[in-house]
């Protein structure tokens, strides 16, 4: 009988993940909460077939060369794949697999809650109450921008970034958007989508909400400048990676009244440090990237990643790789 390919997935997954990989396959899984620190995957890794990574592990040359030769897959449980140094894996032939489609719908769903929440001001109020400064209705009491009939911006205008125009069309909004990518006309007249240049967008949008990958170009791509185009009364809103804000001129624009608010899912570190000054800003929202948290949507993730890690270890082409161009010439 041959053997059972080895392979490790690098945190507890829902079940309908873990079910079908443990059925077929000599698997370790990471059982602790926190990440394998850096040595202990790459220990754990070592003469595996098949590794489920997150957007937590970074795969690279030096994970690769302690994988070994006969590593025949990397499955992401995550659409973002930042983590991944795609040339590294295509460069041995190895083929990497995300989750996209799935979370779409749950994403928009937060992104949007983290919009109207920044602009009425949830967390102050809540926090307003708790603290027991709640004595009477105020005619100026936690007073923000109104959602409805106001400008979206929406950067990055892929799967997510058109449920969140459509989210917005319900709301009687004005959808703007940008994308290095070309949309379909009929796409933006669907979502009744503009699509203008980021130096016309952001002067223009009460609401900014991002939605691209994290590239070399879209690093940092929120700087002091950007976000000086910016209304005072605008909200950013960011449920895609991290780095693609200066956190510095972030901070700084919140401070000065530059913006209105910000409504973080991502940060840059994860986990943001205590110390970090969007932690002591009132206007400041931010929660721990849970934007796919949802349990069916973790669910569908975690199959998808099984059916990629499985299909990998077996020698098959992965339902969703990334570099589908391993597969050329094969
Ligand atoms: C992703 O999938 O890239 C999210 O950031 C986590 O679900």
């Amino acid at each position: 009988m041959a053997a059972r390919p080895r392979v490790f997935v690098a945190r507890r997954l829902p079940d309908d993940g873990i079910e079908p990989i443990v059925a077929a396959c000599d698997a370790r899984i990471w059982e602790d909460d926190l990440p394998p620190p850096r040595p202990e995957l790459l220990e754990a890794i070592r003469g595996c077939d098949g590794v489920l990574t997150l957007l937590t592990d970074r795969v690279d040359d030096e994970f690769l060369d302690a994988a070994g030769p006969g590593l025949k897959v990397v499955s992401n449980y995550a659409v973002g794949f930042d983590n991944i140094d795609v040339a590294a894996v295509t460069r041995r032939g190895i083929p990497a697999g995300n989750t996209p489609g799935v979370l779409t719908e749950t994403t928009a769903d937060l992104a949007w809650a983290l919009l109207m929440a920044a602009a009425r001001r949830l967390p102050e109020g809540d926090r307003y109450v708790r603290d027991g400064k709640w004595k009477t209705w105020g005619p100026l009491l936690l007073l923000g921008p109104d959602v409805h009939g106001s400008t979206i911006g929406i950067v990055g205008f892929g799967r997510i970034g058109q449920a969140m125009a459509r989210r917005a069309r319900g709301f009687g909004m004005t959808v703007l958007y940008q994308d290095i990518q070309p949309v379909d006309a009929a796409v933006e007249a669907e979502l009744g989508a503009t699509r203008l240049p980021l130096e016309e967008l952001l002067p223009q949008a009460d609401f900014v909400s991002l939605h691209t990958n994290l590239t070399p170009e879209t690093r940092g791509m929120m700087d002091a400048e950007k976000l000086s185009w910016m209304k005072p009364t605008a909200v950013l809103v960011n449920t895609s990676r991290g780095p693609v804000i200066d956190h510095a001129a972030l901070a700084d624009a919140l401070r000065s009244g530059a913006i209105f608010a910000a409504a973080l899912d991502v940060t840059d570190p994860e986990p943001i440090p205590m110390d970090d000054p969007l932690v002591g800003l009132d206007n400041c929202l931010i929660v721990p990237h849970i934007a796919s948290a949802s349990r069916a949507t973790r669910g569908k993730m975690a199959e998808m990643a099984a059916a990629n890690l499985l299909a990998g270890v077996r020698g098959q082409r992965l339902p969703t790789p990334v570099n589908p161009e391993v597969y050329e010439g094969r």
